[in-house]
């Protein structure tokens, strides 16, 4: 029988959507993706794939998962099946440069971001690109805020380039990029479906990020909206009713020309309240706490139980053309 195949490699992350899942009564199965063995010859099994794989996995001790995922999306496409988040959206997720330019190309405005490449130039690019100002240093393979820095000065970040305390990119890649100082220290994240705006909601960045006095600071989990942080009481998350019209449509033609399914996608508003979009998440999570004070829980306009609805609704397409 086909199935709603889930590809992805963390487990803690499943149980919302397994749950709502479940609650409509689809059928899925759990593909991890760590190690093992792919006959690339053979006909995958019949259903709909939908691939979470994640930018940040290399932090779980799984290194090559993104990369193995990449040549089960190629293997899954040339059988012709219905994958959710497909090689496209791969491709973004693992790269911050590459959003970029598909956003800019979408007329969606993004911060001013050098790439840099060697550890020994990253000073000097700074230097050159931010004189005087405050600069963000980020992977350009990032997630979970893991690796983001401020440096308020020059000398603040030769410091920490230089400093044992220095992470290496996964990906060799390095992004230099311009502090956006907001007018209120928050960010938005506006979650997408079926290519279609589900609800936004809104960040509190001050504990990560403006009360840090420290010349070098770590945002840490700042932009992590699922149960990373556990136990903490996670208001600092709130559903919004909805974002600017213009920049809602322009983002679902984003999705649309990126064949992104399912996202996350950040802004931050800069000094003059314009939007600048600064991450995509392709393996989007959903703050339980936000949805159940917003009465959104157990509900299709849930996060986890749009992409449920919307995976069912395709695994029902699949089950039409089949017959
Ligand atoms: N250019 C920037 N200006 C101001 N704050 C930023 C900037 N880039 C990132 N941040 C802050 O750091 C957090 C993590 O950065 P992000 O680019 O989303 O990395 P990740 O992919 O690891 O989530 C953001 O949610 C935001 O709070
Ligand atoms: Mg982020």
């Amino acid at each position: 029988m086909a199935r709603i195949h889930v590809i992805h490699e963390n487990p803690d992350w499943l149980p919302p959507l397994t749950a709502a899942l479940d609650q409509r009564g689809l059928p899925w199965t759990d593909w991890f993706i760590h190690e093992g063995a792919w006959d690339l010859a053979a006909p995958p099994p019949e259903g709909v794939f939908y691939n979470r794989m994640s930018a940040s996995s290399h932090t779980r001790d799984h290194r090559y998962s993104a990369e193995l995922t990449a040549g089960i999306l190629a293997w899954l496409t040339r059988w012709g099946r219905i994958v959710v988040n497909g090689p496209a959206a791969l491709d973004l997720e693992i790269s911050k440069a590459r959003q970029y330019a598909a956003l800019e190309a979408a007329g969606i405005r993004t911060p001013r971001s050098i790439m840099v490449a060697g550890r020994s130039k990253i000073v000097a690019a700074a230097e050159t690109h931010f004189p005087g100002q405050p600069v963000i240093l980020k992977p350009n393979r990032g997630g979970k805020g893991l690796g983001v820095r401020l440096f308020h000065t020059i000398e603040g970040l030769r410091e920490y380039v230089a400093s044992p305390e220095y992470e290496a990119p996964v990906d060799g890649i390095q992004l230099l990029q311009q502090y956006v100082r907001a007018p209120r220290p928050v960010i938005t994240r506006a979650e997408f479906v079926g290519r279609r705006f589900v609800y936004a909601v809104e960040v509190d960045t001050s504990e990560g990020f403006e009360l840090c006095p420290a010349d070098v600071c770590a945002i840490g989990e700042a932009a992590c909206p699922v149960g990373e942080t556990p136990g903490k009481p996670d208001h600092k998350f709130t559903v919004l009713p909805g974002i600017d019209s213009a920049l809602r449509a322009r983002l679902e033609t984003f999705l649309e020309r990126a064949q992104i399914d399912v996202a996350g996608i950040e802004f931050i508003a800069d000094e003059t309240g314009a939007p600048l979009v600064y991450d995509v998440n392709t393996n989007t999570n959903y703050n339980p706490d936000a949805e159940t004070r917003a009465n959104l829980t157990g509900t299709d306009r849930s996060g986890p139980g749009a992409i449920a609805t919307y995976l069912g609704q395709l695994l029902a397409q699949e089950q039409r053309q089949a017959a």
